[in-house]
């Protein structure tokens, strides 16, 4: 016996909408057909996503259930094309928590925002968000370190831990991100150095180390970053060694 329409039409819903869409063909139907393979481990990473909450005031997470297919979950964006997670946001709902792994599965995501009550690590397997292009888990009470697997962010334009109870080194690893534009760690328990590193992210334009337990000079490097718009350093223990040359850019860097 065939499923009666109407549950078809509901568990379908979001990909009956797509077919619906003008200038869609039959190609769409089978790209969809052949996907769902990764479109349950989207549902099974934001389902291990949710087991993890342990308060959620404003009740945002009691919506993601199986009545509504995952893709019109609260704080969740698709893509059309491949209708894989691209997008979650999620901010100021005090929604108390720690980070799945799982979240490591959701390979099409390009926006992560996250600005709760999460605490714990940030979990290695965040870093095979290889097509992320903004983290900000500013504002939240995370612990531990930076792992060094954010590396891999070859995207990455937005970055921020800020606000948190971090601790330990700022990772040689994130050197690697190339194209990172606004990088914000201020708040936290980061010890050690300004990495020199910092002065070949070029396309920088905001960065923000204040209020953590850095220790040294500002890296003469930082006279690369052409593109800066202010530079937040304060509240640290650096030397008054300011040697950064910013005269050459038509932009004042704002100092700390
Ligand atoms: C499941 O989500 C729907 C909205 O998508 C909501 O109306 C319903 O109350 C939820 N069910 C439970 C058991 O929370
Ligand atoms: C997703 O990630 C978890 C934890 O990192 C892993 O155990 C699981 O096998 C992964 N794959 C799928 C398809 O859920
Ligand atoms: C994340 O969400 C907050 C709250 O809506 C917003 O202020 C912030 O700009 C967002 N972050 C990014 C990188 O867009
Ligand atoms: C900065 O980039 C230059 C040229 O690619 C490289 O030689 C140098 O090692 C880099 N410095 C740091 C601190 O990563
Ligand atoms: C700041 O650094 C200087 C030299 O690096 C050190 O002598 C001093 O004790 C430090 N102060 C604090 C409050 O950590």
């Amino acid at each position: 016996m065939s499923p009666p329409f109407h549950s078809f039409h509901l568990h379908k819903l979001c990909y009956a909408f797509m077919i619906l869409l003008p200038g869609v063909t039959i190609l769409t139907a089978t790209a969809i057909r052949t996907n769902n393979g990764g479109n349950e481990t989207d549902r099974l990473a934001l389902l291990a996503f949710k087991e993890k909450i342990t308060n959620d005031p404003q009740g945002v997470l009691r919506l993601w259930n199986d009545s509504l297919n995952f893709c019109d979950w609260n704080g969740v964006q698709y893509g059309r094309r491949h209708r894989r997670v691209t997008t979650i946001d999620l901010e100021s709902r005090g929604i108390a928590s720690t980070l799945s792994p799982y979240l490591g599965n959701l390979s099409f995501l390009r926006v992560f925002n996250l600005s709760n009550i999460f605490q714990g690590e940030i979990p290695l397997e965040l870093g095979r968000l290889f097509r992320l292009e903004i983290l900000d888990l500013n504002g939240n009470n995370f612990e531990g370190k930076i792992p060094s697997t954010l590396s891999r962010y070859s995207e990455l334009t937005f970055l921020s831990v800020a606000n948190n109870n971090l601790v330990e080194k700022i990772p040689d690893e994130l050197s690697s991100l190339s194209k990172l534009t606004n990088f914000q760690i201020h708040v936290n328990k980061f010890t050690g150095g300004i990495p020199s590193f910092i002065g070949n992210l070029t396309l920088l334009e905001t960065m923000s180390a204040a209020y953590n337990h850095l220790v040294g000079s500002i890296p003469d490097a930082f006279g690369q970053l052409r593109n800066i718009m202010a530079i937040g350093l304060g509240g640290n223990n650096l030397s008054a060694r300011h040697r950064y040359d910013a005269s050459s850019s038509s932009t004042p860097a704002a100092g700390s």
